[in-house]
């Protein structure tokens, strides 16, 4: 078996935000490689396509070498196994994410015993940073600059309008 440390950063990314940088850029410190991997859910809507998803997603980390994009449709436990990740990694902000992520975390490793859940607490200015914040903000014409990568600062908004 590798000695490489693989983790998982699972999300919809619809779009990314600061605060899943934040996250992103702190597990890609903490262990060799990290994949961050936009979940598929059919029955969701999204505002942005999944390609338009992981595309904005490799823009904003393309700075960090040990960070791959991917996309799946299905389990994530069972991307998890496929990728041999030793864990998932996931952003938690208040109180209020608790509840949800502590059922994913416990549904997840029911449904592959190997793997764990970490959660990073996300920087202060993040707590209250949502992507559903950003595109409500973006499409009242309001300033998102403080909220996502610079770099795609502009793609988001043209897009969001
Ligand atoms: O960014 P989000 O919307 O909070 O991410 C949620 C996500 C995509 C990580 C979660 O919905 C997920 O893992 N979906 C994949 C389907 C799955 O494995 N479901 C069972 C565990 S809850």
């Amino acid at each position: 078996m590798s000695n490489i440390k693989t983790v998982i950063c699972p999300g919809s990314y619809d779009p990314i935000t600061l605060g899943h940088i934040d996250v992103i850029n702190r597990a890609s410190k903490l262990f060799d490689k990290v994949i961050v991997v936009v979940m598929i859910n059919d029955k969701k809507h999204y505002s942005f396509s999944t390609e338009e998803r992981v595309d904005l997603i490799k823009q904003s980390v393309a700075h960090l070498n040990n960070v791959e994009v991917d996309y799946f449709d299905g389990l994530l436990a069972e991307y998890a196994k496929m990728h041999n990740a030793y864990a998932i990694v996931k952003g938690l902000r208040a109180m209020s994410d608790f509840e949800y992520e502590f059922q994913m975390a416990l549904t997840n490793r029911k449904l592959n015993p190997d793997i764990e859940t970490l959660f990073l607490t996300t920087k202060s200015e993040y707590m209250y940073l949502s992507s559903s914040m950003v595109k409500q903000i973006a499409s009242m014409g309001g300033d998102i600059s403080e909220f996502v990568p610079s770099i795609i600062h502009k793609r988001i908004i043209e897009r969001l309008r």
